[in-house]
């Protein structure tokens, strides 16, 4: 059915035809009969699939990227879109309108998509009531950001802020520290910047006493030696790592629009990411979660994030060139590579490739 809608969603500018999506899903949440249909259209259950992971049941190890569901706008349609969990956001403390559009491009030819959307969100109020519409079977994380007009010093205080406001709505929360488009962001992979978030971040789950998760998402840009340093730290403050978000290089595109700025997703991503999540397994041994994203178009891809490490595994620009028929097609094939290669379940492919 995609084949069909593509060439008209494609028509559209990117952030057009992502608006026309999330209407679609809008519809089909608000029409709440709807929601069986497309359960049964994109829903795959197989017990080989089910993994449980720092005590959260997910049903297949396929996930939604951060970014699609910025505000939290259709949750319940994406619960039913087969996914084995959803993140929602990034969300910072207050609305912000995010960068001047255009702020989004397709690179058909490379299979990728640049962003520099710059955490267009409506802010943690009003996302935390519309995620409080519903309830929800399947994990649901939050993708957490800091507002723009944070000053520098206190930005880290954004992120604490927002998981204080969703701290009983939400499974697992995601510190992002790597988007490309809030200036400076990333200067929390430094040394000391990072110390002091992890310090913040210790304080509050203590003064809390929080039970959810916490997973930190790391630059694709980070070189495996700093990769290394951080996960030393990252391993004593944080539940899990997300690797890796989007790139700045530029190496090897032939798209129009290759040279905007921003992040590169899609395609191009995938060895990268591959090699971090490799690295990042051995360092921790195999004993800290890992979760993979970046350019996973096919089951293979999917395998091969496995195998070299990851746990589970998100999409966002693959949806965008595939359509939802993507979740049902992976979740199928993997439960057949399973079967077919004498595995019972997932977790027993995970980290086979690494030395
Ligand atoms: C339009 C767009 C917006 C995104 N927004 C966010 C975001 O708010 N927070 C985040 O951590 N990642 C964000 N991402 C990154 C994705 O979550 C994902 O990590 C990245 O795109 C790599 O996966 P992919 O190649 O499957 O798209 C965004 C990606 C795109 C394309």
């Amino acid at each position: 059915m995609y084949k069909i809608i593509k060439p008209f969603l494609f028509k559209y500018e990117p952030e057009q035809a992502h608006g026309k999506t999330l209407d679609a899903l809008k519809f089909v949440q608000h029409y709440s009969q709807l929601l069986p249909l497309i359960k049964k259209m994109y829903h795959y259950d197989h017990p080989s699939l089910q993994q449980n992971l720092n005590n959260i049941e997910f049903r297949n190890p396929i996930g939604l990227a951060a970014g699609f569901d910025k505000s939290c706008e259709v949750p319940k349609a994406l619960e039913n879109a087969g996914f084995g969990a959803i993140e929602l956001g990034g969300i910072t403390p207050k609305p912000q309108h995010g960068n001047p559009k255009p702020r989004m491009f397709r690179l058909v030819e490379d299979q990728a998509l640049i962003n520099r959307m710059g955490f267009n969100n409506l802010g943690m109020n009003k996302a935390l009531s519309n995620l409080r519409k519903y309830h929800y079977d399947i994990p649901v994380g939050l993708n957490v950001g800091v507002n723009k007009v944070t000053p520098y010093e206190e930005r880290y205080q954004d992120y604490i802020k927002v998981m204080e406001t969703f701290k009983h709505d939400v499974t697992f929360f995601t510190v992002n520290i790597s988007s490309p488009n809030t200036e400076n962001l990333q200067k929390f992979h430094d040394k000391s910047e990072f110390s002091q978030l992890c310090e913040a971040i210790q304080n509050f789950r203590q003064r809390t006493e929080l039970s959810v998760p916490i997973f930190i998402k790391l630059t694709s840009d980070l070189k495996l030696e700093d990769l290394g340093r951080m996960l030393d730290h990252i391993v004593e403050t944080f539940d899990g790592i997300i690797l890796a978000n989007t790139t700045q290089q530029r190496d090897g595109l032939s798209s129009d629009h290759r040279q905007e700025s921003g992040g590169l997703s899609g395609k191009p991503l995938f060895e990268r990411n591959l090699k971090m999540i490799n690295y990042a397994y051995k360092y921790t041994k195999g004993q800290f979660l890992i979760i993979g994203t970046g350019g996973i178009f096919t089951s293979e891809d999917v395998i091969k994030m496995l195998r070299n490490g990851a746990s589970l595994v998100q999409i966002y620009s693959s949806l965008v060139y595939e359509g939802p028929g993507l979740t049902k097609k992976l979740n199928k094939s993997l439960a057949q590579y399973l079967e077919s290669n004498g595995y019972q379940n997932v977790s027993e492919i995970i980290g086979l490739d690494v030395e």
